[in-house]
């Protein structure tokens, strides 16, 4: 184990990746890769303060370097840097340094303040260097999406200033963009030559983009999002304040809607990005195979080849293949994504050939209206279909194919399941005589199950309790007794506590992560239920003790690569990383789609398509595992935005969930075998997803064959699993019932004590719970806590006390002591002299009044040794004592030093309780 000790050689992988997923969009005049002893002048000062995560929980990844493009580019000595330019940066960012909000929870602002240029500067500038290029630098995160604003999805004054003075003075001009998301176009002019979205490539990303400028790397990335010419063409684009979020676009989102309905919308397609070379591809051959049926072998594989037909740069190609499905009686998009491979690294000349499968079941769609004859079935209704081959989703340079479905054939029946019960109308293309197509609304489908008679008829069996006959939980892995045996054992509270987990910053597992579950109380650990940890995320590990590890790119640029191996052997260093630190699960990867460009989680979501979703979704799950760590894919479902997430309704069909926001999971979860899943703060036809029966148990588990934990988002809500309403933290029994497993998280040591007062006793005794319910929970914690690392060490990680030797010194003179053992705080930095040896629980006051759901924290230090890490939301006014940690002490001089990230946390009294 090496905890706080990054991976050798992930760092320098996760720079190929990032340059991988690089997408270049325009390159007029062969402006990249830049040539040998250029003059080259770089503008904005994100060349300097380069982004390289997005913010909050997906991001805050403590590195031990980062890499900006600047410094990275002067670094490989191969073009001549305008030296004025460099000085006069840096000379300004001496007085304009980044401004991180404070340091408070989504205070970051969207980008920094530009540096003013004047005319006579740029033009001076211009006259040494012949080509310009400029960044553009943007952020977003958690609990901060993105506006419609200058700033943020638009340019600031100040970067549009910059643009119009570069463009006047150079011929040559490349723009850069080091952004989190997609941001608005307009601002591109004919005097652009060339255009590259960078992203956030982690703590290599600065290297990882001059790799491509200087030509080391030949861009491969392809676009994961259409970028619209305005905002406001994107359907799902409006009023994010109200409540409820009606999702009118239905199946139509991203690519979906543009090719079907506003083709002239688009500024650059999806699946779109260049090359520094060419290639063709060719369809060799296809084949039908199999019978036409959900069978995952069974489909239409298409043999390609694919040359580079350059003849200076090496390069890799994306084969892209588009559906386009005859409209019927459903409705249909023009064209579907279907599958996709990259080739190899090719050289000038040579090729390769691919061949790529296509299921039926990725074909078919979904009809919940019954309008096929076939209601909440996968269907392929009858028709000509086209297979339409390029590189990306407008290239019509390749033979297309089509094939015939003479009537409509079932793929799979399924049932009815997350229905709306809300009434609205949804998008449906109309299609003229002439062939056009325009947009029509429909009705959508509503519930017309009885979700009470379904949880009802399928409650498991009870289990009839027994006292403790010191059956282990290693004796069910050694088959000598029975799941159910085992947990026959667990008392009430037993059940009660192990459905609670505990955070942040769980004094006994790696500090400063997100949460420990599973062996919460002594009594949980003695039956061998290990005390497992889990942390954030998507980009790396997030150890808010300011311990170091891998900030890989983030996940929009993950999907650009395209590149599912490339991605897998990624996440599998994520995986190791992982478990060298101690942790069981990442929490992550997210798979959200971008249904807008203005979601702030965005970047740790990888694309609008559900199909690159799925792909690159899996291999996350699938390289995790391989690195002997598990995934946990997130947020299930339909986290669209990040404004009013927690309360906000996704009013959405059973075809559009299950067509696009499900489908990520259920390739993870299919594919994958991923073991755990996190719900999303969000209700999703009316039931909070943590207390979403249909979502956990119908589909997730029981069409989907899921074997593991589901665990809520921290502190989410739950209403109730039959009537819906309201929704509260507190209402956990309704989440069992739904079969979300945890609920994340309760105060560390506040499990067994029911610190967050929840509802499961007074359920259960009112037989609104059963027992059986509870302990199917407590199966499914059971049984994956078998596959964990926590579960073959067989010991707590941190359940010792740590020593700390005391400084001695000639005299204690002046220095002050403790009276009753209680040290009160009244600075960041406090001697105190410590008079009587021992091992002691140290138990710490403290209160917080972060604004909204923030959180913030604070690293404790004792002679320079790490205590202890609080991590906190806002404790609503109330003072709270907790357990921190055990020491053991020594007579002498002790130095208390408190790192705070904001003024947020008042820390009031460490009291030390000799044990
Ligand atoms: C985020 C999750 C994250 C969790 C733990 C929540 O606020 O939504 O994505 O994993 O915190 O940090």
């Amino acid at each position: 184990m090496k905890i706080g000790v990054p991976l050798k050689g992930f760092a320098e992988f996760s720079r190929a990746v990032a340059s991988q997923g690089t997408v270049l969009l325009k390159n007029d005049e062969k402006f990249f890769p830049l040539k040998k002893q250029e003059q080259v002048a770089v503008f904005g000062r994100c060349q300097f303060d380069y982004y390289s995560c997005g913010t909050g929980s997906g991001g805050a990844v403590n590195t031990e370097y980062t890499t900006d493009f600047i410094n990275s580019l002067i670094e490989r000595r191969k073009v001549i840097v305008n030296d004025a330019l460099y000085i006069a940066y840096e000379d300004w960012l001496k007085d304009n340094p980044i401004d991180n909000g404070g340091g408070k929870w989504a205070s970051e602002p969207w980008c920094q303040t530009e540096m003013p240029l004047t005319d006579e500067f740029v033009k001076e500038v211009s006259d040494v260097s012949e080509k310009a290029i400029i960044i553009i630098g943007r952020t977003a995160g958690e609990d901060k999406d993105n506006a419609n604003e200058k700033g943020s999805y638009l340019l600031t004054d100040g970067e549009l200033d910059m643009i119009n003075k570069v463009c006047k003075y150079f011929d040559k001009v490349g723009v850069i963009l080091n952004v989190s998301n997609i941001i608005d176009m307009s601002w591109e002019n004919e005097k652009i030559n060339a255009i590259i979205y960078a992203w956030q490539g982690g703590m290599e990303g600065g290297n990882a983009i001059v790799d491509v400028v200087i030509g080391n790397t030949t861009p491969s990335g392809k676009l994961p999002d259409t970028i619209a010419t305005d905002i406001k063409y994107y359907p799902a684009h409006k009023d994010k304040t109200s409540l409820q979020n009606i999702y009118i676009e239905d199946i139509y989102v991203g690519y979906r809607y543009f090719e079907t309905f506003a083709k002239d919308c688009v500024k650059y397609p999806f699946g779109y990005g260049l090359s520094y070379t060419e290639f063709s591809i060719e369809v060799i051959d296809y084949d039908i195979i199999g019978e036409i049926t959900d069978n995952r072998a069974c489909g239409i594989a298409v043999k390609v080849k694919v040359t580079n037909i350059g003849d200076k740069y090496s390069g890799k190609e994306v084969v892209q293949i588009y559906l386009e499905a005859p409209q019927g009686k459903l409705g249909q998009p023009s064209r579907k994504l279907v599958v996709f491979a990259k080739t190899r690294l090719l050289v000038p000349k040579e090729n390769e050939s691919i061949t790529l499968f296509i299921p039926f079941y990725g074909m078919a769609s979904f009809d919940d209206s019954g309008v096929t004859g076939y209601k909440s079935a996968y269907v392929l209704e009858a028709g000509s279909y086209w297979l339409h081959v390029g590189n990306s989703i407008r290239d019509n340079s390749c033979r297309t194919i089509s094939f015939n479905i003479s009537k409509c054939t079932v793929i799979k029946q399924l049932e009815e399941a997350l229905a709306p019960t809300t009434a609205f109308k949804r998008m449906k293309p109309k299609l003229h005589p002439d062939n056009s197509i325009s947009i029509d609304y429909e009705d959508v489908p509503l519930q017309t199950i009885d979700l009470a008679e379904r949880i009802n008829s399928k409650l498991p069996e009870e289990i009839e309790l027994i006292e403790n006959k010191g059956y282990k939980l290693k004796d069910v892995k050694r088959h000598q007794v029975s799941i159910e045996k085992f947990i026959a054992q667990l008392s009430l509270e037993d059940l009660e506590t192990i459905v609670r987990g505990e955070g942040m910053s769980h004094p006994n597992v790696t500090p400063g992560t997100a949460a420990a579950f599973g062996g919460v109380s002594k009594k949980l650990r003695d039956l061998g239920i290990p005390l497992m940890c889990c942390a954030d995320g998507p980009s790396g590990i997030r150890m808010g003790s300011g311990y170091n590890a891998t900030l890989m790119p983030i996940a929009t640029l993950l999907a650009s690569t395209w590149d599912i191996y490339l991605i897998e052997m990624l996440y599998k260093m994520a995986g190791k990383e992982v478990a060298n630190n101690g942790i069981d699960l990442l929490l992550g990867p997210g798979l959200n789609i971008h249904r807008s460009p203005l979601n702030g989680r965005n970047f740790e979501y990888y694309s609008e398509d559900p199909l690159l979703t799925s792909k690159i979704a899996a291999a996350a799950a699938r390289g995790i595992r391989k690195g002997g760590a598990h995934a946990t894919l997130k947020h299930f479902i339909c986290n669209s935005q990040e404004t009013n997430r927690r309360k906000l309704d996704a009013v959405v069909s059973t075809r559009a969930l299950r067509e696009v926001y499900l489908k990520g999971f259920e390739a993870a979860v299919k594919e994958a075998h991923a073991m755990a899943v996190m719900t999303a703060y969000n209700p999703v036809n009316g039931h909070w997803t943590a207390s979403n029966y249909d979502l956990n148990t119908t589909i997730l588990r029981d069409e989907w064959d899921f074997k593991g934990i589901v665990m809520t988002d921290w502190g989410a809500q739950m209403n109730d699993v039959i009537d819906g309403g309201e929704a509260s933290t507190s209402n956990v029994a309704n989440m069992i019932k739904s079969q979300n497993d945890l609920y994340m998280v309760v105060g560390n040591y506040g499990a067994e004590v029911n610190e967050n007062v929840d509802n499961i006793a007074q359920y259960l005794q009112n037989d609104k719970l059963k027992i059986s319910e509870l302990q199917r929970s407590a199966i499914n914690i059971c049984k994956f806590a078998l596959k964990t690392q926590a579960f073959e060490r067989g010991r707590l990680l941190f359940g010792h006390s740590l020593r700390f030797p005391a400084r001695i010194e000639k005299t204690y003179e002046g220095i002050m002591r403790l009276s009753d053992n209680i040290l009160e705080i009244t600075d960041k930095s406090q001697s105190f002299f410590f008079e009587d040896e021992g091992e002691y629980q140290l138990n710490i006051t403290y209160s917080c009044n972060t604004k909204g759901v923030g959180q913030t924290r604070c690293n404790i230090f004792l002679n320079d040794i790490f205590l202890a890490n609080i991590q906190t939301k806002n404790t609503n006014g109330k003072t709270i004592t907790k357990k921190f940690a055990n020491a053991k002490l020594e007579i002498g001089l002790y130095v208390l030093t408190l790192e705070f990230i904001s003024d947020e946390l008042e820390i009031k009294q460490i009291e030390f309780i000799k044990l």
